[in-house]
């Protein structure tokens, strides 16, 4: 097992990653938290796979849990959502020493952490993440919250876990599709943060692909040491952790022309970031072969660097520049020259972004 310290001072916490986590659980969460009695609040599918196997362990360590499950999909992660599970907390009679566990994907965690972060003013929480992008990327950070109507992700807070327990062995289920879009958000960490790491990647997308334990461990070790430090040096996204978003400008606008149904947030990722790379060599200054490298190493992995059927460069430039309006602020963009080199650009213009996605139509 590794353990890594996200120091964020008094709101210091351990990340523990290992093969088999599930089964102790119980008491590394007792190591972590004070209070007694816990709710895991998880979906029926990965209830019905690991919930078991948590109560139990958590029970063996003197702490009672029940196990709430919430409908799935990203279409629940709303207010009502939340509301319902705070009616269910009261009616357990949870007070402020419970414990919110969060067994799940990103969706789960989110909810989970806004419970915990609103309910009662506060109460302990736990990320036990069971898909890749929750491991790497959604459980840790301290984002929590919901979607409201007009968007993703509008409402919620920043609110630290007590502990985080990434259990290698639950990948084993995790629908194939599903472990290439978390591999998106990996070889993000790579290309801004760690040139190495992102040679590894390339060398080894087959052992990774087929799920290999070790290279697993390495990756997941290696990104969530490259996550949570960069948090810790900007836990609310004043500066450096908006290198985290490289990718997910044109990424998002890719998810919102379609719908967000036609493709998983990794793959709209993946394609960002190839067209991140394209804008780099608009704008000069990046290594020749840098977007092709990008492109390789996630094809390799299983991932789309086109833009889907039917939609136009000009189609997503508007789309961007509709998201920069919503939020009132300048359309700042993460870009890498070379890898493991991210910085922060103000100053590519719609002509740029333009030319960047005719040129990804002709890859
Ligand atoms: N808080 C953050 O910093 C942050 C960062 C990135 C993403 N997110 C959020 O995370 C969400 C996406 O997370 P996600 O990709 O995990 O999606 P998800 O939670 O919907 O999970 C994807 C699917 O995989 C299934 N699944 C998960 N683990 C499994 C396992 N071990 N075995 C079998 N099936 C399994 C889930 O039931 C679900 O159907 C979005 O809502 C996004 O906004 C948050
Ligand atoms: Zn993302």
């Amino acid at each position: 097992m590794s353990i890594i310290r996200v120091d964020l001072k008094e709101k210091a916490y351990n990340i523990h990653v290992g093969q088999d986590i599930l089964p102790s659980a119980g008491e590394l969460i007792a190591g972590a938290c004070r209070g007694r009695r816990a709710v895991i609040i998880t979906n029926p599918k990965i209830g019905r796979l690991y919930g078991g196997i948590l109560a139990g362990s958590l029970k063996d360590a003197g702490i009672v849990a029940d196990v709430v499950a919430i409908p799935a999909g990203e279409r629940h992660k709303t207010l009502r959502t939340v509301s319902s599970l705070y009616e269910r907390l009261l009616d357990m009679k949870v007070d402020r020493g419970g414990i919110a566990i969060g067994l799940g994907g990103g969706v789960v965690g989110d909810i989970t952490g806004f419970v915990a972060a609103t309910y009662l003013r506060g109460i302990d929480f736990v990320q036990v993440p069971t898909s890749l992008l929750a491991q790497v990327d959604a459980s840790i950070g301290g984002k929590t919250g919901v979607d409201l109507a007009r968007g993703k992700n509008l409402v919620g807070a920043f609110y630290q876990p007590k502990t985080v327990l990434i259990d290698l062995s639950v990948l084993g289920t995790l629908p194939r599709r599903e472990f290439r879009a978390g591999l998106a958000e990996i070889i993000k960490h790579g290309i801004i943060q760690d040139g190495e790491y992102f040679k590894f990647l390339e060398e080894n997308s087959g052992i990774i692909l087929k799920r290999n334990p070790e290279a697993l461990e390495h990756i997941i070790c290696r990104s969530c040491q490259i996550k949570s430090a960069v948090v810790r040096a900007d836990e609310r996204e004043a500066g450096l952790r908006r290198i985290l978003n490289y990718g997910h400008t044109a990424g998002h606008a890719v998810e919102l022309l379609t719908g967000y149904k036609t493709l998983l947030h990794g793959e709209a990722v993946a394609i960002g970031m190839v067209t991140a790379a394209l804008v780099a060599r608009e704008m000069g200054g990046a290594d020749a072969d840098l977007a092709r490298r990008l492109a390789c190493v996630l094809t390799s992995a299983g991932l789309p660097v086109k833009l889907p059927e039917g939609l136009s460069p000009r189609a997503v430039v508007d789309a961007m520049k509709l998201d920069k309006k919503v939020l009132g602020g300048r359309l700042n963009t993460v870009l890498v020259n070379s890898p493991g080199r991210a910085f922060v650009a103000d100053n590519v213009t719609p002509e740029i972004w333009q030319k960047a996605l005719s040129a990804q139509m002709k890859l």
